[in-house]
């Protein structure tokens, strides 16, 4: 058995544009809202697992590296999901590899726990469906969930208490609609807060999270609509005022978290201009400090340009909508 076990698989990035922010239950990552996001073609992780009967721990290595206590805990809670599922007892080797940087606001914990389900749950002989794994993707991380499915895509905030419920579907596949994402990198470190503390001191001290959870479920109702319509306009409006009303969830928590540097906003105001000249994009910004411009193909270019002669901004990325998650390479 030993050496067959191991599986490879890439999932690619996504970036909310109705935002998940807070948890109804922490141990089985259950959100408090549901999401809806864009799967990412440029972003990617690609994860290898493989059981060994002869380890006596999980060794994950990172992008290279042995990883930090702390990432290597979270992989090892992860696989002993994929463990208890399976009936195994052996620990594994775990590799990944992500192609943008880590930890930084640019969403690596979904590419990397979706690619992990993946790859994880196929090296342990288990064959789950796209539910199945973006349940199980979700328990690594709750952004993951959606990460199991190209184009766009909506999570489910579900209502049981065992999260059976919750998951993510796919609204549209990746060939839908041009809309398109340029990721403005203002800042190459680690983000300092991460999501999952910012989300539980979010809601322990905000006083406007009961506010958000209430009014979420029109936001989703709203932007379902916009893409069913194709109505970039209403697309780009409601994801500028998801983001701004949980960037100020965090700012009106105590103390306050601030996720934005000072080339954040200098990138809100580039965007605000080029609209108001005409170039219809919109902004959304994540847990850190990187500015996502969301425009239909034609604008590329220009939104490129502008956004690459902001002050403060080190490289921009951009993106068309991803696929899937899909198994490179499996033994099984
Ligand atoms: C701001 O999925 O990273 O990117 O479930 O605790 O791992 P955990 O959180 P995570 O949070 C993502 C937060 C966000 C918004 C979003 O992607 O919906």
């Amino acid at each position: 058995m030993n050496g067959k076990m191991r599986a490879v698989a890439r999932a690619y990035s996504n970036i909310a544009l109705i935002k998940y922010w807070g948890k109804r239950d922490a141990n089985l990552n259950l959100p408090a809202v549901g999401s809806i996001s864009m799967t990412l073609a440029k972003l990617e992780t690609i994860s290898e697992v493989r059981f060994r009967e002869d380890l006596s721990q999980d060794l994950v290595i990172i992008n290279g590296r042995k990883a930090e206590p702390s990432e290597a805990d979270r992989v090892s809670r992860f696989l002993n999901v994929v463990r208890a599922r399976a009936g195994l007892k052996f620990y594994a080797d775990v590799s990944s590899r992500n192609n943008f940087p880590t930890g930084a606001g640019l969403a690596s914990s979904a590419s990397a726990f979706a690619s992990l389900a993946l790859a994880g749950s196929h090296a342990a002989g288990l064959h789950l469906n796209a539910t199945e794994l973006s349940i199980l993707a979700r328990q690594g991380s709750g952004s993951a969930a959606r990460s199991i499915f190209g184009g766009f895509v909506e999570m489910k905030v579900g209502h049981k208490k065992d999260g059976s419920d919750c998951y993510a579907v796919q609204l549209k596949d990746e060939r839908y609609w041009d809309v398109c994402l340029l990721i403005a990198i203002t800042s190459e470190k680690k983000k300092e807060i991460g999501s999952t503390y910012g989300m539980e001191h979010t809601a322990r001290t905000s006083p406007y999270y009961n506010q958000w959870v209430r009014k979420h479920p029109l936001a989703i109702e709203e932007m379902r609509q916009a893409i069913e319509e194709k109505n970039f306009t209403k697309l780009g409006e409601l994801s500028e005022a998801s983001c701004l009303q949980m960037h100020a969830l965090a700012l009106s928590s105590t103390p306050g978290i601030i996720y934005w540097n000072a080339a954040t906003l200098e990138c809100i105001h580039t965007i605000k201009e080029l609209r108001q000249h005409g170039c219809e994009v919109y902004f959304t910004i994540d847990a850190g400090p990187q500015v996502k411009a969301i425009c239909l193909s034609p604008e590329i270019e220009k939104v490129k340009i502008a956004l690459e002669n902001t002050a403060g901004v080190l490289r921009v990325i951009s993106s068309e909508l991803g696929a899937g998650a899909t198994i490179l390479e499996s033994n099984p």
